[in-house]
């Protein structure tokens, strides 16, 4: 007889300011007890945060599989880039990395594509078919590719250029505070981004996400696209359950 399939994983979001992780049911998405946090060590060198993930997989009592996202491109377990952090990620392997301080077989993504996978599976993209086009607003953009359940991984398209400049840099949240514009501002510079994607894709649902969506109120109606488009309603925990899933389903084909 085969062993049942695990009902629960454990997820760890590393993040620029904060790395988070908390156990995950795989049957609704939600975390089974707490959620812990430790602040990203500075600078976040491969070392530095191994072991700050180390200390967050420690807190808990949980053996078994553990996925962690990442905020870069990760191919095969190993960083290819890092836009928002420490560049000495770039070629390292983060599965070699953490295995050794975690409780369980490690599997990677990164962490737009696992907040996609959760939000497609358990939030606001449901039980809807065709393209779902996930999109983080944070200290950068971050983008999911999600056809019929199934992740698209790596797709950059916070990066495609809008008027000569990496869309991030116009239209991701920190871009807001770092040139200091109102919400209607930014949100003409949100809705310029995603008509691009728009004409791009033609997806189904655009999700959006990141901190501005607690304040979607503020940008959303002012947005003029012809897709519908709706807040991600897993908020912090998507990207942890996003890595949990990930850690039972797997995303790549070895
Ligand atoms: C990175 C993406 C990441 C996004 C959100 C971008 O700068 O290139 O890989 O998903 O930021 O963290």
């Amino acid at each position: 007889m085969s062993p049942a399939a695990p009902d629960r994983a454990f997820g760890i979001d590393i993040g620029g300011t904060g790395i988070k992780g908390g156990i995950v049911s795989l049957a609704t998405g939600e975390l089974i007890g707490d959620r812990f946090r430790i602040d990203t060590p500075q600078p976040a060198t491969p070392k530095a945060v191994t072991k700050t993930a180390g200390q967050v997989a420690a807190h808990f009592d949980y053996r078994g599989p553990v996925g962690i996202t990442f905020p870069g491109v990760v191919k095969h377990g190993t960083v290819l880039t890092a836009a928002n952090v420490d560049p000495g990620w770039v070629g390292e392997s983060l599965v070699d990395l953490t295995t050794p301080v975690m409780p369980g077989a490690v599997t990677v993504l990164n962490d737009a594509d696992a907040a996609g996978l959760a939000e497609a599976r358990f939030g606001a993209g449901r039980g809807r078919d065709g393209l779902v086009v996930m999109v983080t607003f944070g200290t950068g953009i971050g983008t999911a590719l999600v056809h019929d359940g199934v992740l698209i991984p790596n797709a950059e398209l916070g990066h495609i250029e809008v008027h000569g400049e990496d869309a991030e840099h116009r239209a991701a949240a920190s871009a807001k505070d770092r040139k200091g514009l109102s919400w209607e501002q930014w949100a003409e510079r949100a809705d310029e981004y995603l008509q691009k994607l728009e004409a791009l894709l033609s997806p189904e649902l655009f999700i959006v996400g990141g901190g501005v969506s607690k304040k979607a109120d503020k940008w959303v109606p002012r947005l003029h696209l012809k897709t519908e488009l709706v807040v991600a309603q897993m908020l912090n925990n998507a990207g942890i359950a996003g890595a949990a899933l990930a850690a039972v389903e797997g995303i790549e084909k070895s």
